[in-house]
């Protein structure tokens, strides 16, 4: 069936409180084509042609599948290897010095993993960073299924690989297939046993885990949301984070006034 309808002015703002409700994730009036587009394609996929009858299903659906269905229809997942990149040397820095004060056992959270390149990035440079390291263990959550199925298939194209150093390319990829020109890149084993994923809403505190980590990465995630699903989240992260922990966002995230007893290190890291 196709999708014929207009998605209306009052419609969206419905959808906009339902997506705040459900996911904390505040949609601008500038979102409005892609909502309708997204969702259209969800609802042509579903043979509903009414955006209203959409919404019902969303709104009272008990399990929650077509909740998440939704979100990953309007959610942007947008995420690269390296991204901000200074927080990676950073990352070195930090391991090897508690490494170097007889540190052995390391936990990581990040709290908005996407697609994997950043949880893949943080297990790349903890390796080259403490080659003998061995219980290491990053959790990586995300609130699209979508996303996370990407991650942990942990299969990628070469042009996402073009931040990825050549040596850890070849140290941490196996081209599957070996010889065809349109290859992919598969993360090894050495990598993959050094995560674990889980679907996690961070509009949604507390949180079933206990911490404590050493580190929590939450980038580019802060902006989707206002200043009350913010300040939930940063209190969580406190509780979760060690002593000491450390709290990296994205540069672009302004967290002034909200940030509690957290001090800053530096533009866009944070100690507890
Ligand atoms: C732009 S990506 C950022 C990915 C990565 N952290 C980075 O900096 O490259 C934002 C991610 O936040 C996730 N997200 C949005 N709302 C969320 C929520 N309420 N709970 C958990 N994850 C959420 C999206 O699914 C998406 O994967």
């Amino acid at each position: 069936m196709n999708n014929n309808e207009n998605l209306s002015a009052e419609m969206f703002s419905r959808f906009c409180e339902l997506v705040y409700d459900k996911a904390g994730i505040h949609l601008g009036p500038q979102k409005e084509a892609l909502v309708a587009s997204r969702m259209g394609k969800r609802m042509r996929a579903l043979g509903i042609g009414r955006y209203e009858e959409y919404y019902r299903l969303v709104k009272d659906d008990k399990d929650g599948d077509e909740l998440v269905e939704m979100l990953n229809a309007i959610s942007t997942n947008v995420t690269y290897f390296f991204r901000e990149e200074h927080h990676f040397q950073l990352l070195t820095e930090l391991l090897q010095q508690w490494h170097g004060g007889g540190q052995r056992s390391y936990r990581i959270w990040c709290a908005a993993s996407s697609t994997g390149e950043e949880p893949y990035t943080i297990a790349m440079t903890a390796r080259a960073a403490i080659p003998d390291v061995s219980d290491f263990k990053i959790l990586a959550t995300d609130i699209s299924t979508r996303a996370l199925d990407v991650a942990k298939a942990g299969r990628y194209e070469p042009r996402h690989l073009e931040k990825v150093p050549e040596s850890m390319t070849r140290r941490f990829f196996r081209k599957e297939p070996a010889d065809a020109a349109n290859r992919s890149y598969v993360v090894n084993d050495e990598l993959r046993r050094m995560l674990s994923f889980a679907r996690l809403n961070l509009a949604r505190p507390p949180y079933p885990m206990k911490g404590p980590f050493d580190i929590v990465f939450c980038r580019n995630v802060m902006i989707y949301f206002d200043n009350k699903v913010r300040k939930g989240l940063l209190d969580e992260i406190w509780r979760l984070l060690k002593p000491g922990g450390i709290l990296m966002v994205g540069h672009a995230e302004s967290l002034s006034g909200m940030l509690g007893n957290f001090r800053s290190v530096k533009p866009s890291v944070y100690i507890k």
